[in-house]
């Protein structure tokens, strides 16, 4: 192989607005195919990539000019479309849920590992230079043992347009945003998580799938971590971190505002169907909610996380971290690096062509969905869920 890594995409939706302007330009990058069922969008990709084009994913896989698949289609496809990438000898990026339960991916990491190819679960917040230096000082020692990590998120996620049953497979806020909120906890607090108990909530009746969530978690060493998320648009956590959005970008104090009173115009799913529409790739609306931005951009912001040590807290800043020790409060300042989706291909790359091991491989990525699916089981029962697929946070 050369090296360049050689990269088709699967899916060319809204989440493909966020993935191939970041990565095309990067010099390891070469986007070269993108599969779809949408004819229109292929032609627009064929514009705008010259790459292949393909109206299904097993096609695009048999493509001797893809060397890595970055699989971006519904939730429910994930598993087919990791299994058939793996058993074509495609290394395979996938996107936040990993699959839908523990059992699909258990399947995907079996066609990953007999086919010995790389198989990295994608667009987590743990890839983001504040989060990982959070780790790194917890994990140096230098604050002593940590003893907890509090984090929330409150944005409009409930009122964005989708397809018909997108909320329901994604389970409202669970499926879609806890992957983020569980990794960066996970990775902060050693990753091997002990149990769970969760409420979640379905607060709006024309909208009904889970909204919220308010999660309690230990880690095997006893260490406790909440995580609470509101989707519902009323209160925006940005409102504490100087408007920075999830990707840094700036974030419009109206967002919620205006998001909510956008859905309220719609008259049907179909017209919401057509909204979304317009916002995947090629649509007049591409990238209204991509976190793509060309202004001044801040670190990533996914929520306020507080993580408390036996001598100090740290937080994220828009430019990295506050430490606040015995002494003194400290500020450090981290350069841009690579975020999001660039760190992900960065990552596979570095596997593919220079053999260093993938991080956020399928069992980190099993481990943080077994946590979401937790999540709904705990609220659904009301007890405490116990857990066996955990894996420890990469070195
Ligand atoms: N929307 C976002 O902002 C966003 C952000 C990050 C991650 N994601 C994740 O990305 C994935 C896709 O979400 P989305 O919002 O882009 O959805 P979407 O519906 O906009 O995009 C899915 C794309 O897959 C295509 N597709 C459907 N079935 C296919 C098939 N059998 N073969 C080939 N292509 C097929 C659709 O035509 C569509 O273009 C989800 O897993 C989601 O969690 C979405």
């Amino acid at each position: 192989m050369s090296d360049v890594l050689r990269l088709g995409i699967a899916g060319l939706g809204v989440a493909s607005t966020q993935i191939l302007p970041p990565i095309s330009t990067l010099p390891f990058i070469k986007v070269t195919a993108a599969a779809d069922t949408r004819t229109d969008a292929l032609a627009k990709f064929r514009e705008a990539y010259k790459g292949e084009t393909f109206t299904s994913v097993d096609a695009m896989c048999a493509s001797p000019n893809v060397d890595a698949v970055y699989v971006a289609t519904p939730n429910q496809l994930h598993a087919r479309h990791v299994i058939t990438a793996a058993n074509h000898k495609k290394h395979v990026i996938v996107e936040k849920p990993m699959a839908l339960s523990i059992e699909e991916c258990e399947a995907m990491n079996q066609a990953a590992e007999k086919n010995r190819v790389n198989l990295l679960c994608g667009h987590t917040h743990s890839f983001d230079p504040p989060v990982r230096k959070i780790r790194e000082i917890v994990k140096s020692g230098e604050l002593g043992k940590l003893c907890m990590i509090n984090t929330w998120n409150y944005n409009e996620f409930m009122y964005r347009p989708r397809m018909k049953h997108e909320l329901a497979t994604s389970r409202g806020v669970v499926l879609n945003q806890g992957p983020h909120h569980v990794d960066i906890v996970r990775l902060i607090g050693g990753g091997i998580v002990r149990s769970v108990r969760a409420m979640t909530g379905i607060w709006d009746k024309a909208r009904a799938h889970e909204g919220s969530y308010a999660c309690y978690l230990e880690f095997e060493d006893g260490t406790p971590a909440t995580l609470i998320y509101s989707g519902y648009g009323f209160f925006d956590s940005a409102e504490l971190f100087s408007w920075v959005g999830e990707g840094g970008q700036h974030r419009d104090p109206d967002t919620n505002l205006k998001v909510r009173r956008q859905l309220r115009e719609v008259q049907s799913p179909e017209e919401e169907e057509r909204l979304k529409e317009g916002m995947r790739f090629g649509g007049q609306r591409e990238g209204e909610f991509s976190h793509v931005w060309s202004g001044e951009r801040k670190q990533p912001f996914f929520g306020f996380t507080l993580v408390s040590c036996e001598r100090g807290d740290i937080r994220q800043t828009p430019d990295g971290l506050l430490v606040y020790g015995e002494n003194e409060k400290r500020e450090i300042t981290l350069p841009p690096g690579r975020r999001g989706r660039e760190a992900e291909v960065e990552e596979l790359y570095d596997a593919v062509v220079h053999g260093r091991p993938v991080f956020h491989d399928g069992r980190w990525g099993a481990a943080t969905l077994e946590v979401c699916l937790a999540m709904l089981e705990s609220a659904e029962q009301r007890k405490e869920i116990f857990l066996s697929h955990q894996v420890p946070s990469p070195e």
